[in-house]
């Protein structure tokens, strides 16, 4: 897929088939992530992967989108690795690059998924869910499966309503 198109046409999946994800679509996703850019090449990024139900049902109480969690055959909880952290702000966008990454490489397959934050509200206990160290810091979930056939739309604000040209109310 090029990959204008794959970002164009790449949509959150939020119902998925009894289908399974293999090891090497979920390996194949996280490398992705890790080729993302990162300010001083810092790779904060670290992964946990969860397929186990017991633990997938443990998250999905953390969250009001917990049905979504349990019903993917994978999830992948995405931490910053704060005792590597050098700049909080360039560490978190790059770990936004990396997940972003991760979604196209998903899309990319065939499969879908989401990224799922709303959960951070509790992301100490998805720590302690997962025996994360505490210096792990929860930046988002991401829940993976083969998505249900559905058309779905999401809309996006004009380029004009965004950019200005050569000076801020400069007009595009
Ligand atoms: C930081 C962030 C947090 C998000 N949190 C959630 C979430 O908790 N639950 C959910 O269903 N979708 C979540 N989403 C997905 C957005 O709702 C979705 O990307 C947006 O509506 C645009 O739709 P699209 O991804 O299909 O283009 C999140 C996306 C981002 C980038």
């Amino acid at each position: 897929m090029e990959t204008i198109e794959a970002i164009r046409s790449r949509r959150s999946v939020r119902e998925f088939t009894d289908e399974d994800v293999s090891d090497k679509a979920v390996e194949e996703i996280m490398d992705a992530g890790r080729w993302a850019p990162s300010g001083l090449n810092n790779q904060a990024w670290r992964f946990i992967v969860v397929r186990i139900p017991e633990t997938k049902e443990a998250l999905s109480k953390l969250t009001n989108y917990g049905s979504i969690i349990k019903n993917a055959p994978v999830s992948i909880a995405v931490f910053l690795d704060s005792n590597q952290m050098y700049d909080r702000t360039k560490d978190i966008l790059s770990i936004g690059a990396c997940i972003q990454n991760m979604l196209l490489a998903q899309h990319s397959l065939g499969l879908g998924g989401v990224w799922l934050g709303e959960i951070l509200k509790k992301k100490e206990r998805v720590n302690e869910i997962l025996q994360a160290p505490d210096f792990y810091e929860l930046m988002a979930v991401i829940a993976i499966g083969h998505p249900v056939k559905k058309v779905r739309v999401s809309e996006r604000k004009q380029l004009g309503e965004l950019v200005f040209r050569e000076k801020f109310e400069g007009c595009w």
